[in-house]
């Protein structure tokens, strides 16, 4: 029996030992959903805290509910967590789902995929299938990891025969397409892209993952997988960026932008309604065309339509400061020294993820030019400003009417909005949460 059919026959019978690597919003339901199949599941983190909460049972992501991870934990014992690299000597697949954020200079920092395909690579056996999972430019999978594990391997086995890709051990690139906080759409019923280093490659990859996923949508190689999953975010960051400028220049024209897509999204072909907000946040959008960019820049050539999003959304907060810096000088009072309360400050709806929040840089410019501010946010206790913690207020009738600007940032669900107008002086609403209030107490500026 050759060694692939060796491993599709250790997949099918869910005696595969799965390792996931990086159990953050992406490894930990990942690594949840091979234990609940029944796989023999080892969660390999560097940060300890994050080691020993998966292995008490005590949940940080918000799609897991920590019953769930108990479950698997303690009830099943199909999933350990740990920080010993050495784990890997008993895996037969390892899916790196570490983190792939931008340098200071915005380029792509792959030091966390580096250090991983270092580790991985120096416990690389026959028989193990290696998936990079993290979001990064078209080349990394067969460019920079497949070396670095094969270097690696030779040099700690210098003695052995090399190992050969597609024979011995399996390499494939499979983004994340998953959306935080999102419940009809989940791991299992979003289609998941995967791309072979060779046919043999592929055939691992896709019988491990038809385990926890619906279908699969096998791609001719990792780089065209790499760059499914960038389309995907370009796709979705040109057009907020598009739909913003719009929001922009409506509001120059004296049109409600909101009235404009609601009317436009009635076509029911040729149109897909984007929303304009507060600018873009998260853990992807405003990073992964970077890493586009940079590839093309690599190849002399100047990916404009990444630029050009970029140039618009992240001039939203700003645009958002003056909104409110208006709305306040048509009550006659400066931002300096005025009373203002953020609603939301998390990236998104109904997480409580700040990376990248435009509502940190809004508030970043209002603290700077020396309002008094607070913020509340259901999901965010505590956040850091130049060094300095600010505490989410509790939201009452007298938070509320004390505050000369009430801004929403973030439209999480758990929010009445009719209560909040009904006891605000006066509102921006970026989000147009506000859309259905009847008889607010103030001002409501929408975007
Ligand atoms: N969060 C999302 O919504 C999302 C969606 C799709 C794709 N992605 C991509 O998935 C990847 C992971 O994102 P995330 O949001 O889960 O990140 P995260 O920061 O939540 O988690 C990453 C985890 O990796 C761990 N880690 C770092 N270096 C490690 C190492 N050498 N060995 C083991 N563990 C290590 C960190 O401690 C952390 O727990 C990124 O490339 C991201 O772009 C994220």
């Amino acid at each position: 029996m050759t060694t692939k059919d060796e491993l599709l026959r250790k997949i099918e019978r869910r005696q595969a030992t799965v390792c996931v690597v990086g159990l953050g919003y992406v490894g930990l339901p990942l690594a949840v959903a091979f234990a609940r199949e029944g796989f023999p599941t080892i969660g390999l983190d560097v940060d300890v805290a994050r080691v020993e909460a998966v292995n008490r049972g005590d949940s940080y992501v918000e799609d897991i509910p920590s019953t769930l991870l108990a479950e698997v934990v303690s009830s099943s014992g199909h999933l350990h967590a740990t920080t010993d690299y050495s784990a890997l000597d008993r895996a037969d697949a390892v899916l790196i789902c570490v983190p792939t954020p931008l340098s200071k200079t915005k380029d792509p920092d792959v030091s966390y995929i580096l250090a991983a395909g270092q580790a991985i690579g120096r416990r690389l056996h026959a028989g193990m299938l290696v998936v990079l999972e993290s979001t990064t430019y078209p080349g990394t999978t067969e460019d920079l990891l497949l070396p670095l594990l094969l270097e690696e391997h030779a040099r700690h086995h210098p003695d052995g025969a090399p190992l050969v890709v597609g024979r011995d051990v399996f390499l494939a690139f499979s983004p994340e397409r998953i959306d935080p906080g999102r419940t009809d759409y989940t791991l299992r019923n979003t289609p998941k892209v995967i791309g072979g280093m060779t046919p043999a490659c592929l055939e691992v990859a896709q019988a491990l993952y038809t385990a926890v996923v619906e279908h699969c949508v096998p791609v001719s190689s990792p780089r065209t997988a790499e760059m499914v999953k960038l389309l995907e975010n370009l796709f979705r960051t040109v057009n907020i960026a598009l739909i913003n400028e719009v929001a922009i220049m409506c509001d120059c024209l004296g049109i409600d932008v909101w009235e404009v897509i609601e009317a436009a999204k009635t076509k029911p072909f040729g149109y897909m309604p984007f929303y304009p907000g507060p600018g873009l946040g998260g853990h992807c959008l405003p990073v992964d065309p970077q890493y586009l960019a940079w590839k093309m820049r690599t190849l002399n050539y100047n990916a404009r339509f990444v630029q050009l999003a970029a140039e618009i959304n992240f001039q939203m907060p700003r645009y958002v400061a003056t909104k409110v810096a208006d709305a306040l000088n048509e009550e006659g009072k400066p931002v300096k020294g005025s009373r203002i309360l953020l609603l939301g400050v998390a990236y998104k709806p109904d997480v409580g993820d700040t990376r990248e929040s435009p509502a940190l840089e809004i508030a970043q410019i209002f603290v700077e030019k020396g309002a008094r501010l607070h913020y509340h946010d259901p999901y965010v206790p505590t956040i850091e400003l130049n060094g300095q913690s600010f505490h989410s207020v509790e939201l009452t009738e007298t938070t509320l009417a004390d505050a000369d600007c009430t801004v929403i940032v973030t439209d999480h669900t758990w929010y009445d909005w009719t209560w909040v107008a009904r006891h605000a002086r006066l509102i921006v609403d970026t989000r147009n949460a506000c859309r259905h209030v009847r008889e607010p107490r103030g001002r409501i500026v929408k975007l």
